[in-house]
Parts: structure tokens; sequence; C-alpha cells
């Protein structure tokens, strides 16, 4: 931030009591004076190690997960004051106004980089604008944002939730061959993420991208359960009132897998490997794996939201003046019961 020219506003009077104070400071020997503020953003009168921090804001989208919480640690973990950085971090509690809001601020602060997670994918071009008018790379984290112009964003790290969803789709069709019921009618429901965001529009589509190969396959119902537990479980309560012949379910993301849970097992309906409902969920948090192991939840598609240490290594880049990947796909994995019991031990989330 500059300081601003304001001594022509100062009065004779003003301007003497300043002197005198000043003077006094420095007779006291407590007179330490610092009148250099950095372009950087970083406040003034902060000592020189503070100033040399990289400033970054972080608008995170919300709370709404257990993932989104173990997304939010690792970013925290990467930027370090440790590693040279002071986080600026800014939860939108899911309000893509409260979003644009801290981007704004951020601006005004002239922070050095700016970082969030889009809600949803559309509606940002013009605070981008207006971030690259006042020179600041973004970098876009998890979600992606459909913008006019790519220019707009350095950089994007995140999951392809294409794929995600296709994941799902191809497990399916695998296991109903192995099951002997590839040829059956088969009623799918689909709890969905955030409308809108990239996670729940994606997911979608890859699963779509499988599923319209299969015309025995239909989707009774696609409803919003904005990623949470609480949702979740009255989407779920929703369907089972509504539909009486459910093979599948398809949750679109952990939190709604358990509030789904809740809501069959009221019903006295049993999913996973020797259940009634065959049940598919994203994301892949510990909870989640350990109902895997147990057979509860058949598949878990993960969603990997440690991203901090891409994103350190794509701001260190930047500093140097390297070039950065455009697209950064983070990595992840399919868990079945086969296979889980090998990650339960390390999975930190
Ligand atoms: O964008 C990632 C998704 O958002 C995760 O699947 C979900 O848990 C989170 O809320």
């Amino acid at each position: 931030m500059k300081k601003k020219d304001s001594g022509r506003k100062y009065s004779g009077l003003l301007s003497c009591l300043m002197i005198l104070f000043l003077a006094a400071a420095v007779f006291a020997g407590c007179g330490s004076f610092q009148g250099v503020v950095p372009e950087s953003g970083v406040s003034d009168g902060m000592p020189d190690e503070e100033n040399s921090l990289i400033v970054v804001g972080f608008s995170q989208l919300g709370s709404e997960s257990v993932w989104r919480t173990a997304n939010s640690e690792s970013i925290q973990g990467a930027l370090t004051r440790e590693n040279g950085f002071f986080l600026e971090f800014n939860n939108a509690r899911q309000k893509q106004e409260n979003q644009i809001k801290a981007i704004r601020g951020f601006i005004s602060q002239r922070v050095d980089y700016i970082m969030f997670s889009p809600v949803t994918e559309s509606g940002w071009d013009t605070v981008l604008r207006e971030a690259r008018d006042a020179g600041i790379p973004v970098i876009l984290v998890d979600r992606k944002a459909s913008l006019e112009d790519d220019s707009l964003y350095t950089a994007w790290v995140g999951s392809d939730m294409i794929s995600e969803g296709e994941k799902a789709g191809v497990w399916l069709e695998e296991y109903l061959i192995k099951e002997g019921r590839e040829e059956e009618e088969i009623n799918i429901v689909v709890l969905q993420g955030t409308v809108g965001s990239s996670a729940q529009l994606e997911r979608t589509k890859g699963f779509h991208n499988i599923s319209k190969e299969h015309s025995n396959w239909h989707i009774l119902k696609q409803e919003p359960a904005d990623f949470t537990t609480a949702k979740g479980k009255e989407v779920m309560e929703m369907f089972l009132h509504n539909y009486k012949d459910i093979d599948v379910v398809i949750s679109q993301n952990d939190d709604m897998t358990f509030g789904a849970l809740q809501a069959m097992e009221e019903e006295g309906i049993t999913t996973g490997v020797d259940g009634d409902v065959i049940l598919i969920s994203f994301d892949a948090v510990h909870e989640a794996l350990e109902l895997v192991s147990q057979g509860v939840i058949n598949v878990d598609i993960e969603c990997n939201p440690e991203q901090g240490e891409y994103i350190l290594e794509i701001i260190r880049k930047l500093e140097n003046n390297e070039s950065v990947d455009k697209e950064n796909v983070v990595e992840e994995k399919v868990f079945t019961q086969e296979n889980v019991d090998r990650y339960l031990d390390t999975r930190t989330y």
C-alpha cells in the first residue's frame, strides 16, 4: 500500500505538536520510526522480514464439507510464514457476492497474488478484469470459472471432475457385469452438489458420458443437496418417498452420502456390497473410506483436496519469473473394498 500525501492538510499547530511528539519519543529512547511503506501491500511500520513476505489473498468458498476443511488446511499449511508467505484467508460462506467483495478487498490492499475457489462457474469476468487492471495474478483453486477470456487467470489447480464422473460410470458398468446384472433395468437417483458449481456440472457431465451408452440405466431424478449432510438426508428422504425401486444412489460428495445413509437406515434400507442399494460416493475422506472398507459404500471416487503444495510450487515459479502450466490437475484414485485398506491408515482427513 502506498502512503497518501496528506502533508498540506496539517495545520501549523498540528505540525508543531508532531515535532514535539517525535522529539520526546527520540529522547525517551523509543523512537522506532519506519517511514517506508512497501508496494507489496504489507501494512505500514512492519519490520523488514515482514515486508519481504509474499502476500496472498485467498477467498475460500466456504466450510460445507470435510473435504473443504482439508483443502483449507492444505493451503494454510503450505503458504506459511516459514515458507515466506502472509496468507489472508477469507471464508465466503457459500456466497459469490462475499467472494467478489473479498477479491475487491485484496485488490485494494494490493496483495501480490489473489487465489479463490469459485463457488459457481459463472459471474467472475468483471472482478477478474479489475484484478488484471491492478496487475495482480489470479490463481484458481479447486473449482473452475467459466470466463470470456482465459487470460484473466494465471493458473488453476484442481481436479478433473469430468473424469471423476466418468470413473463412477465406468465402475458401475463393470460392477453390473460382474454381478450379471448388465441387462437389468437400473434405476438411479443422484444427489448433486451446489447448483452451477463446476463440481456439480462436471461430475454430472462425466457420469452422463457413460450412462448415455446404457439404455437400461434410468436416471429417475437428480436433485441438488448443497454438498452438506443435512441436505443430503433431506433429499434422500424425498427420493425414498417418491421412488420405491431405487437400484443405485450416486452422491456427489461424502457429506451428502452420510446424510443419505441416515435416511436409508431409518427406512431399513441397506447399501453397499451386500445391500439393497448400490452406493457411489465422491471425495474419499477417512470416514467414508472406513465405510468402503466395511462394504457400506461400494465405491468412492477420490477428489484430492491436498492442493497446497501445488500452489506453493506455482507461486515460487512465478516469483522466479519461470513459466507455469495453466491447468494443474491433482492426482486421484478410485477406492473399493478391494484396495481401500492400503490407504486407510495414511488418510489424514
Ligand atoms: O469442489 C470440490 C467439492 O466441494 C467436494 O467434492 C465437496 O466435498 C466440496 O464441498
